[in-house]
């Protein structure tokens, strides 16, 4: 059923997937990825009702209809049980017969009959081989292994380990996601064995993503060693600029396990992954999109030559 999408997915000229960002991700930041080839994805909650969702989802279509080479868009759901419009975002999901989504924070296992049955192929993302196991036994097409120094709820796994060690049991498609911001690295991934690459934290300082220009700002003059962990903003452990927590270092802490409300209500954290190093002016998809993918010719080309 979901043969077709798993082919595309393999058959990117640019093997990338210009991943979900609260707070970030905007329609206009997703058709220019895909219209540039990338899969490009959002967390359905940036919309903010289901119709507001319908409307993105017709739109993004028409605006990509013809567009020659245009790569498929991918929702991002969040499954944890405390989001409540799980059950409503992912019937409007199957309306628009989406190609492929991505879930996190949680089990597919519930979503992935409907999904399937709709002709949708499934990404889950992971943090630990325990989570890649379950994943793969609900029957995920694609597994999205997130490693140290993601922007946003990151991983903490070694990636090299990671994609060796999930390559072992899971012959589907599998994305790397963590630090990932330029073609060497991208290759660097599909060596290693990944499908693909999880592209963020370099969309965030772009013309079409929604972030604030303080945060472009704060993310052009930051480097890795700017990156802080922190559970203090939904309750799982991720990678946030360190000047943001410093101005906040009075604010009450909200302790407790992951909400969906908390996150969708904290949508302007200076969230940022280790790639943030590589950031270092504001620009557009595009021109993101362009540097990475002559990187990546350059760097298969070296690969190419010394074989
Ligand atoms: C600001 C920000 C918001 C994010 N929001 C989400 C989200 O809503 N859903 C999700 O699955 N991942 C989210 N992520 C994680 C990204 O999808 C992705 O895993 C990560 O950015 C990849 O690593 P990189 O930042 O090193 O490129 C977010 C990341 C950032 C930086």
């Amino acid at each position: 059923m979901t043969t077709a999408s798993l082919d595309i997915l393999r058959s990117l000229p640019l093997p990338m997937i210009a991943a979900p960002m609260t707070g970030v991700s905007s329609p206009a930041l997703v058709v220019a990825a895909c219209a540039e080839g990338v899969v490009g994805s959002f967390p359905t909650h940036n919309a903010g009702s289901v119709d507001e969702l319908d409307d993105w989802l017709s739109g993004m279509s028409d605006r990509l209809v013809g567009v020659p080479g245009a790569a498929p868009v991918a929702p991002n759901l969040v499954v944890h049980p405390s989001n409540r419009r799980l059950e409503a975002d992912l019937a409007c999901l199957r309306r628009h017969q989406v190609r492929v989504v991505i879930t996190s924070v949680g089990s597919p296992a519930a979503v992935v009959p409907a999904l399937h049955e709709a002709g949708c192929a499934v990404l889950a993302d992971v943090a630990t081989l325990r989570q890649a196991h379950r994943a793969a036994q609900a029957g995920v097409d694609g597994l999205v292994l997130l490693t140290a120094g993601a922007g946003g709820q990151t991983g903490h796994a070694n990636p090299f380990a990671f994609v060796r060690a999930v390559r072992e049991f899971f012959d589907g498609v599998v994305v790397l996601a963590g630090g990932i911001a330029d073609g060497r690295a991208l290759w660097a991934a599909q060596v290693l064995g990944a499908d693909l690459g999880y592209v963020g934290t370099p969309f965030i300082a772009t013309c079409e993503s929604v972030a604030s220009d303080d945060y472009r700002a704060a993310l052009v003059a930051a480097t890795l060693d700017d990156v802080r962990l922190s559970d203090a903003v939904s309750g799982l452990p991720a990678s946030i600029l360190a000047q943001w927590l410093d101005a906040r270092a009075d604010a009450p802490v909200t302790a407790g396990d992951f909400q969906e409300e908390r996150l969708v209500a904290n949508p302007d954290v200076w969230s940022a992954g280790h790639a943030v190093t590589q950031v270092r002016e504001v620009s557009s998809v595009a021109e993101v999109v362009a540097r990475i993918r002559a990187g990546y010719q350059a760097a298969r080309g070296l690969v190419e030559l010394a074989r």
